[in-house]
């Protein structure tokens, strides 16, 4: 990570962004490219993204790469993104760990193939030991599957005669960003303004921004502007008191 800062961090800022990276398609499309172009630009924008972000005061950052209703695309797309996590992996993971990154992969490690699976366990031993920055990669993630796991966990513990209460803390406790920090900030890009089945439990109290450039044009410059937004925002927690979520102290 450079020591020169792209931009500087406003005093109130996210200290966990989970970005929505959506529009390869469409970057792709308005070029007359194929979208598996698009997708590897894609990979170029969150290199840019991963390098800015400690410098913009972020701490984690979650980054949507392969839904569970992904697998609907056509296999050659499938094929496309798997092919990237190959090739991100295997060019980045010695340099992320050099930077101090810890790289966990968020979703179901079954029904992905053997040799992403390997991939993914690699990445994650090859960093366990760094805790300058999270970098949580949400692949074969989906929201729903993520709350059905940790209720699954819940069932098990039970049927192995342990005693516990349902509650917030032992659902969240089993899913797959347990330990995280909260999610303060919720980027989609492409102009779309859903959330597409990501964070659907950790999405409770976080900021939504939406912005219109399609992803393969994301950077330092997008990723300060979304941080500038929420830097506005007042965020109450259902009460009535603003409650300042300053980079290291977040609220909830
Ligand atoms: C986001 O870009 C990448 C993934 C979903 C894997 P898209 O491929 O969804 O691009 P659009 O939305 O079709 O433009
Ligand atoms: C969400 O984007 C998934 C990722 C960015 C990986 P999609 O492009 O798959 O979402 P929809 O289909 O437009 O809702
Ligand atoms: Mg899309």
């Amino acid at each position: 990570m450079s020591a020169e800062p792209v931009a500087t961090a406003p005093a109130k800022g996210p200290r966990h962004v989970a970005l929505i990276m959506d529009g390869n398609g469409r970057w792709a499309q308005r070029r007359g490219l194929p979208r598996a172009v698009g997708h590897r630009e894609g990979v170029q924008a969150l290199r840019r993204t991963i390098k800015a972000a400690p410098e913009l005061g972020v701490q984690c950052l979650t980054v949507f790469g392969f839904s569970t209703e992904n697998w609907s695309r056509p296999a050659d797309e499938v094929s496309d993104l798997m092919g990237l996590v190959r090739a991100f992996v295997g060019s980045d993971l010695n340099r992320l760990e050099a930077a101090g990154v810890r790289v966990k992969v968020l979703g179901r490690r079954t029904g992905l193939p053997e040799d992403i699976a390997a991939i993914v366990a690699r990445a994650e031993a090859q960093t366990a030991h760094n805790d300058k920055f999270l970098l949580q990669v949400a692949f074969n993630y989906g929201g729903r599957a993520d709350l059905a796991d940790a209720a699954q966990l819940l069932v098990d513990r039970a049927r192995a005669g342990e005693d516990f209460i349902v509650d917030e803390e032992a659902l969240g406790a089993g899913l797959s960003t347990a330990g995280a920090p909260p999610v303060d900030l919720i980027v989609r890009t492409s102009g779309e303004q859903r959330l597409s089945n990501f964070l659907l439990w950790e999405a409770a109290y976080a900021e939504m921004v939406f912005q219109e450039i399609l992803w393969p044009d994301y950077g330092p410059e997008a990723l300060a502007e979304a941080i500038a937004q929420f830097a506005c925002r007042q965020r109450r927690y259902g009460g009535r008191e603003v409650i300042d979520t300053a980079y290291g102290e977040a609220a909830v």
